[in-house]
């Protein structure tokens, strides 16, 4: 349990000697503290089976975002709750006392198996432990992948052109320095169905193209991709497949092994609300030895260890882990089914409303192809303009992409009447613009 008292003591202490700011950062530290203090717990799944929008309001209780506060941006990054906070301060006061029992058991991740993070996480994205490297975001594990993987100059690597940089990058790197080829594909806005895609796909893969990386969820639109046909389609054509689901668990139930993709990256820390910092790396057993270390300590070599090996990072933030476990808890607690149901209901009001004034979708008319990202064009609006006032003004925070696209989040803890208050908005801009 925290101990408040503590640091209490650590700010009186401070208090006589110290500088102002450290006082202020103790003072900080002490208020996040009693804010903590005062979330309630948890509301009772009964109480979603009653009413459910009273269930998810009792939900948004637990983040710290400010009550005036609409945020609409969890694509970027989502905020952390009480449970996943509260892990990681007990995560610090359990290590840093450098009491642990045994003298060879030290808080930095970087040189072992850290079996009691990679278990639930295994579990929640339906692998095995030996599948799994805890890395600290997607970019790191992308990465790793084109790092890793051994091409040849003239070889292909396949992508989609609403890739993040953290995703395409890596790849521009390789080709740079070993003259592979990038090779994107144009992604329809919107994209219409599955077996568009898949034709888009399918026409694209040539004789030397060696590796199909997509993001599941990609950045740009937010359009879920089929990533099961498509990872099908590679593996028919002897490709390997490389998916970046960075905004994939906590958004949506994900199995890695139903997808049947050979390596899968994650950041965590968006939808599933774990600490910046604690990402991973997915790679199906059959292909680990395929891959080659890009940071590398003691243990690169040991293929015993099989994922395990990538995540021999050299020190790391151990707490972060307790507080990716506490969050993949929450999802358990929660339900995931109920999480992704809640995201699509809000996806779809937003999108509809905005469709309704005028927006052009970019969000796929098919559900399968959407959750809970919704992008939308709008002509004669300048997003960065509109970005700003919302927030200047409403204290609401969107994002999206000159000129004028909007992209707009929908977490489950957001209210309707938080939506209701965008739309409310967005209309007051384009009256006093007009
Ligand atoms: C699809 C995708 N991949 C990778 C990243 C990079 O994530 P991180 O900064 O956590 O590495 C993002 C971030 O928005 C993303 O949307």
């Amino acid at each position: 349990m925290l101990d408040r008292r503590h640091f209490l003591s650590l700010s009186t202490a401070a208090t006589g000697f110290a500088s102002l700011s450290l006082q202020q950062n103790l003072f900080s530290r002490n208020n996040l503290l009693a804010q903590l203090e005062k979330i309630p717990s948890l509301p009772d799944r009964s109480l979603y089976d009653k009413n459910e929008d009273a269930y998810w309001a009792e939900m948004r209780k637990q983040f710290l975002i400010p009550e005036d506060e609409v945020y609409l941006n969890n694509g970027t990054v989502g905020s952390s709750p009480a449970p996943v906070l509260r892990a990681v301060f007990e995560g610090y006061e359990t290590t840093e006392k450098m009491d642990q029992q045994d003298p060879e058991d030290y808080p930095i991740w970087g040189y072992a198996a850290w079996n009691e993070f990679r278990d639930p996480l295994a579990e929640f994205v339906g692998c095995t432990r030996n599948e799994l490297a805890l890395l600290r975001n997607a970019t790191e594990a992308n990465s790793y992948i084109a790092n890793g993987l051994d091409l040849k100059a003239g070889d292909e690597v396949l992508m989609t052109d609403q890739e993040h940089p953290g995703g395409e990058h890596p790849w521009n790197l390789k080709a740079k320095r070993y003259g592979i080829v990038v090779k994107k594909i144009a992604l329809p806005r919107p994209v219409k169905d599955a077996a568009q895609m898949l034709n888009l796909v399918n026409d694209a893969i040539g004789p030397r193209t060696r590796v199909l990386f997509f993001s599941h969820i990609t950045t740009f639109s937010g359009v879920v991709l089929p990533a099961r046909d498509l990872c099908t389609l590679a593996r028919t054509k002897g490709i390997l497949s490389a998916v970046d689901g960075a905004h994939v668990p906590g958004m949506m139930r994900l199995n890695v092994r139903d997808i049947g993709c050979d390596m899968y990256s994650s950041s965590p820390h968006k939808w599933l609300f774990a600490p910046k910092g604690s990402g991973f790396l997915y790679v199906r057993d059959e292909v680990i030895d395929r891959v080659w270390n890009t940071i590398v300590t003691e243990g690169w070599e040991d293929t015993k260890i099989r994922a395990e090996r990538f995540q021999r990072i050299g020190s790391s933030n151990v707490p972060s882990l307790w507080g990716l476990r506490a969050s993949i808890k929450l999802a358990n607690d929660i339900g995931m089914d109920r999480i992704e149901k809640r995201h699509r209901f809000m996806a779809d009001y937003v999108l509809g409303e905005m469709v309704k004034r005028g927006a052009e979708s970019w969000t796929s008319s098919d559900a399968a192809l959407r959750c809970a990202i919704v992008t939308v064009n709008v002509p004669g609006v300048p997003r960065m303009e509109l970005e700003n006032w919302l927030w200047n003004t409403h204290r609401i925070r969107i994002r999206g992409g000159d000129p004028n696209k909007l992209r707009l989040s929908t977490p489950y803890y957001l209210q309707k009447r938080d939506v209701d208050r965008f739309l409310a908005g967005f209309e007051q801009y384009r009256r006093r613009s007009a």
